[in-house]
């Protein structure tokens, strides 16, 4: 059995997406991720994603090889987070979490300063990597009100 990791990265739009599309994007991506057995979530704002992954390293870089290539957006930056002990978000094959949601739970600041952490030249690989880890975690302990808003 392979190790289990995770990684995040940001990446740029390369046109617009409705809410609806980004619905319909994670719904697509939880499917094939629930094969890989990958979990992670998804966040949109002003024309940059991020997305968290994680699973299996093999399963993970597979993925990550046909994100980079996805010509819907540019990956900018992309930090390996490292080997993990257990899973932040165990349930959720791909989470897309919409903007307003993130808002009800003050979670909106926290989500978009994880995605200025992704450029590990403000930091460093290894301060990012653990500022990116810290606010995952933050975010994991809210699995379950997310999973009961709306
Ligand atoms: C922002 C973004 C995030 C994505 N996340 C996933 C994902 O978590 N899992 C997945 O299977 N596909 C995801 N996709 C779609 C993949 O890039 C790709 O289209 C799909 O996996 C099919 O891969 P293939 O072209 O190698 O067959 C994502 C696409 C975008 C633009």
């Amino acid at each position: 059995m392979s190790d289990l990791v995770a990684v995040a990265y940001s990446s740029v739009a390369c046109r617009s997406f409705s809410e609806a599309e980004l619905f319909e994007l994670s719904q697509q991506a939880a499917a094939r991720n629930l094969l890989l057995e990958v979990t992670g979530y998804l966040h949109f704002k002003a024309g940059t994603f991020f997305q968290y992954l994680e699973g299996q390293s093999g399963s993970v870089a597979d993925l990550m090889e046909s994100i980079r290539r996805d010509p819907r957006h540019k990956v900018v930056n992309e930090v390996d987070l490292g080997l993990l002990t257990e899973r932040a978000f165990p349930s959720w094959s791909m989470r897309y979490l919409p903007q307003h949601q993130l808002v009800e739970l003050s979670l909106d600041v926290v989500a978009e300063h994880i995605i200025t952490n992704t450029d590990t030249r403000i930091y460093g690989v290894a301060r990012s990597r653990e500022r990116i880890l810290s606010i995952i975690r933050k975010i994991s302990q809210f699995r379950t009100r997310i999973d009961s808003l709306r």
